[in-house]
């Protein structure tokens, strides 16, 4: 059975509450609350990057996993740290990954994540024995006082593809849509993105539409025969009302059960942009009540620019002992609180650019750290806990 082994995600070990950043830009609360549906947004320390965020995840989805097992590491993000170096090789160093494992980078806007899935079990038809270790690594960035500002996070989610699948496995149908849009883009020289948040949410919807009816014409299959949906989380809202306009598009029965526990995670952690969706999908697995096992769910992945893809997988029995729930919990709870003062501190800190030596300050992370940056290289160690 092709799909999905283990999934575990980790975020900043800081966060901002949206209360606090709605008071310092005199915004009521409930916008950020009730029209966006976010509660909390992870903000990286100056030592957590994309590398520190994806190794740790990783490192928790490989536990039980022989790393020998691995032949490929695709990593998918959109905050890249290098034009050229691949952003695994950092994590495949951090983690001891296998010699002969092939590494590469993706990008696709917040799509990458689900193209690292697809083209994973490609690799699995013709590598039945080996597993594929997909990391989805990102840190939105849309600038201090900005619309976008809320909707910003942190995060990084890690699963182990195999054919030995304990969580879901997935269906081989699918619908893609591509098409040139300037919704969202960051060019090289930009540390923040560019983006037309409306227009971006008018084409996230309209591509949902495209995708559906090519699934179904592919599948033959319709709202009904899913029992749940994870959306791209830019944030919680925007799934919300997407579900609603597939419920009506494919005329079936709109049921927020049917989003809600995907909901959950991100809530808190804010957009993850490649992450997102895949944490939504380990909020679903484990925050529901119900059993899940042989459900069927539809996930639809959006990444700016565009493609988007719809497609679906079943949990499979069993899946509840591979689940790491308590860890991700713990993860969430333990985080504290910035000040704004501390988060604007955090959002402006830039490493040197001229080559010049810098280590950072210890700030809590969990698993490595950014020790610094020495004639343009980054430096990582692992903590000391
Ligand atoms: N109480 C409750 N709801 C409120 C409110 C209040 N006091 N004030 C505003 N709202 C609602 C609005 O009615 C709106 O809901 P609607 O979408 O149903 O109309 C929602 O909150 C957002 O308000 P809006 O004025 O549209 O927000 P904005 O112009 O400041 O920006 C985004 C919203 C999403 C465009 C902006 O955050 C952004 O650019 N984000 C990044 C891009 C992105 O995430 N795109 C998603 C596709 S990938």
């Amino acid at each position: 059975m092709k799909g999905i082994e283990r999934l575990s995600f980790y975020t900043s070990r800081y966060y901002i509450d949206l209360k606090t950043l709605a008071a310092a830009r005199g915004i009521d609360p409930d916008k950020y609350l009730v029209g966006l549906g976010q509660e909390k947004m992870s903000v990286a320390p100056p030592d957590e990057d994309v590398v520190t965020l994806a190794a740790t995840s990783a490192k928790q989805a490989l536990e039980g996993i022989n790393r020998e097992d691995i032949g490929m590491l695709l990593v998918a993000t959109e905050s890249g740290i290098d034009q050229s170096k691949a952003l695994g090789i950092w994590v495949h160093h951090l983690l001891g990954l296998p010699k002969n494992a092939r590494v590469v980078e993706l990008k696709q806007a917040c799509y990458a994540g689900c193209a690292g899935l697809q083209l994973g079990l490609s690799y699995l038809e013709t590598h039945p024995n080996k597993k594929v270790l997909v990391i989805a690594t990102d840190i939105a960035r849309y600038g201090l006082n900005s619309p976008g500002e809320p909707t910003q996070g942190c995060a990084a989610a890690s699963f182990i593809l195999s054919t030995s699948a304990k969580l879901v496995a997935f269906e081989k149908e699918h619908g893609i849509f591509t098409s040139h849009v300037m919704d969202f883009w960051r060019p090289n020289y930009s540390e923040t993105a560019f983006v037309d948040g409306k227009f971006s949410t008018k084409i996230y919807l309209e591509a949902l539409e495209e995708c559906w009816n090519s699934y179904k014409e592919a599948s033959n299959r319709t709202f009904a025969d899913h029992a749940k949906f994870c959306y791209h989380l830019p944030f919680v809202r925007m799934a919300l009302k997407a579900h609603e306009r597939l419920a009506k598009l494919a005329e079936g029965e709109f049921d927020i059960a049917q989003v809600s526990d995907s909901f959950t995670y991100s809530r808190s952690v804010g957009n993850s942009y490649t992450a997102s969706l895949f944490i939504g999908l380990a909020s679903l697995l484990e925050t529901s009540q119900e059993d899940l096992a042989n459900k069927r769910i539809g996930f639809f992945s959006y990444g700016s620019g565009c493609v988007a893809e719809f497609f679906s997988g079943c949990v499979l029995p069993g899946y509840k002992a591979h689940l790491k729930a308590d860890l991700h919990a713990q993860i969430l709870h333990d985080r504290q609180a910035l000040s704004l003062a501390e988060y604007e501190e955090f959002f402006n800190f830039r490493l040197p650019e001229d080559g010049s030596t810098f280590f950072c300050s210890p700030y809590n992370t969990k698993a490595f750290r950014l020790r610094g940056i020495d004639k343009h290289e980054r430096l990582y160690e692992p903590t000391c806990c």
